[in-house]
């Protein structure tokens, strides 16, 4: 079913593709192969200010990489954003949910609108669904690609290379919590940090999946705050280490406060492999870690439901001021549509996509990372990585 959302997609994937994919379908002699080819069905979020214009050159990449491994990429647009609440006072409805559920995973460009007022749409659009399709894990790797400038002094990309895996939908983002009082000089209000054993434990399992399957250090640092935090800090640090030991002997543990965290980030990265950490926690070093990798032009995320939906995203927002200027850089959106790929477990198809965007930036064509100083536009930067596939 086609979701009419936007009274026009901003694009249609087969223009975004160009000249890689058949424009007016395949030929008949192509038809039996493209039965047999393994497809998935991808719901597409272009969203707000420069969403579309990354998403569009990440859809050229995908499609490039797919065609190679034989894999078709189904394709429905959901025009949600700020100019769809604007026009209908909708966020993302339970209608909307529903369909979602019926695709294999959700790729977004970027939600956030100079005109509406900030939370709507994060609540609304983003919290919704990751609370919805219960998209529990958010990943972010933290990676240095060649070329690329990072704040630190004397790092490189040996030095930044690691993972976090932040807890996505629990925690003090549940949002248990009220206020009385309000406007009165008693005012007090309260926004509680609730956690079950069942949530942590899913998040610490999948880190130590994922730090089995990465086999670089195995190595699981959990992050968190438990010497002030002592009662949800040690429900993690238990759980870290009871699941551990139970069953990961092969991964070793160690425990960081966050906030000496944040000064090993920029100290010492090399010493990381895979980071576990709460909700807040991981939403505010992530941010750190997008930094450190070069920028949020390069920083990508997946909100993982291993079971489920996941949805993945470049980090960086809509950036109103560079929207239809073909200046954004859309290396986040692209490492995006590769981790999508990954998830879904096609590993040839992510290893050629990164492989591609290592590739493009170890070529030393690209200038810098930042918005409008690429030395190439938006639509190039896509044209190039597809290239290198
Ligand atoms: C992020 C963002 C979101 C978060 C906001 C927009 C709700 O900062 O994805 O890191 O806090 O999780
Ligand atoms: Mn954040």
């Amino acid at each position: 079913m086609q979701y009419v959302y936007s009274s026009k997609p901003n694009f249609t994937p087969r223009e975004a593709a160009g000249e890689q994919a058949h424009a007016a379908g395949p030929p008949e002699n192509d038809r039996e192969k493209e039965d047999k080819m393994k497809s998935y069905d991808i719901a597409l979020f272009p969203g707000d200010g420069t969403g579309p214009e990354v998403l569009r050159e990440g859809v050229k990449v995908l499609e490039a990489a797919c065609a190679r491994y034989d894999i078709r990429l189904n394709y429905e647009n959901f025009g949600f954003g700020g100019e769809h609440y604007m026009k209908t006072g909708e966020t993302l409805p339970d209608s909307a949910i529903e369909d979602l559920k019926q695709h294999d995973a959700i790729y977004l460009g970027a939600i956030g609108h100079p005109d509406v007022k900030p939370g709507i749409l994060e609540v609304g659009i983003l919290l919704k669904a990751r609370f919805a399709l219960d998209q529990y894990i958010n990943l972010r790797p933290v990676k240095l690609y060649p070329n690329v400038e990072t704040p630190l002094k004397d790092k490189g990309p040996d030095e930044i290379d690691f993972v976090i895996i932040r807890e996505n939908t629990g925690g003090i983002y549940t949002g248990v919590g009220g206020a009385a009082m309000v406007g009165t000089e008693h005012e007090t209000a309260t926004q509680v940090m609730t956690y079950t054993r069942p949530v942590v434990e899913r998040c610490v399992r999948y880190a130590y999946d994922y730090a089995r399957k990465r086999n670089r250090k195995k190595l699981l640092t959990l992050v968190h705050k438990c010497n002030v935090l002592t009662h949800v800090g040690d429900l993690w640090v238990r759980t870290h280490e009871e699941v551990g030991n139970a069953d990961y002997p092969d991964i070793k543990q160690d425990y960081n406060h966050v906030d000496a965290c944040t000064m090993w980030m920029v100290k010492s990265p090399e010493f990381y492999d895979v980071i576990v950490t709460a909700n807040l926690f991981g939403d505010i070093i992530t941010d750190l870690g997008a930094m450190i990798q070069g920028g949020m032009g390069i920083a990508a995320g997946g909100n993982i439901n291993p079971e489920g939906v996941s949805m993945f995203e470049p980090i960086g927002g809509s950036a109103p001021k560079y929207t239809g200027r073909n200046v954004i850089n859309p290396f986040a959106a692209i490492a995006a549509g590769g981790m999508m790929m990954e998830t879904l477990g096609e590993n040839e198809v992510a290893a050629a996509i990164d492989k591609a965007i290592y590739d493009a930036l170890a070529s030393g064509k690209i200038k810098s990372l930042s918005a409008g100083r690429m030395g190439m536009g938006t639509t190039e930067v896509g044209d190039f990585v597809a290239s290198l596939i």
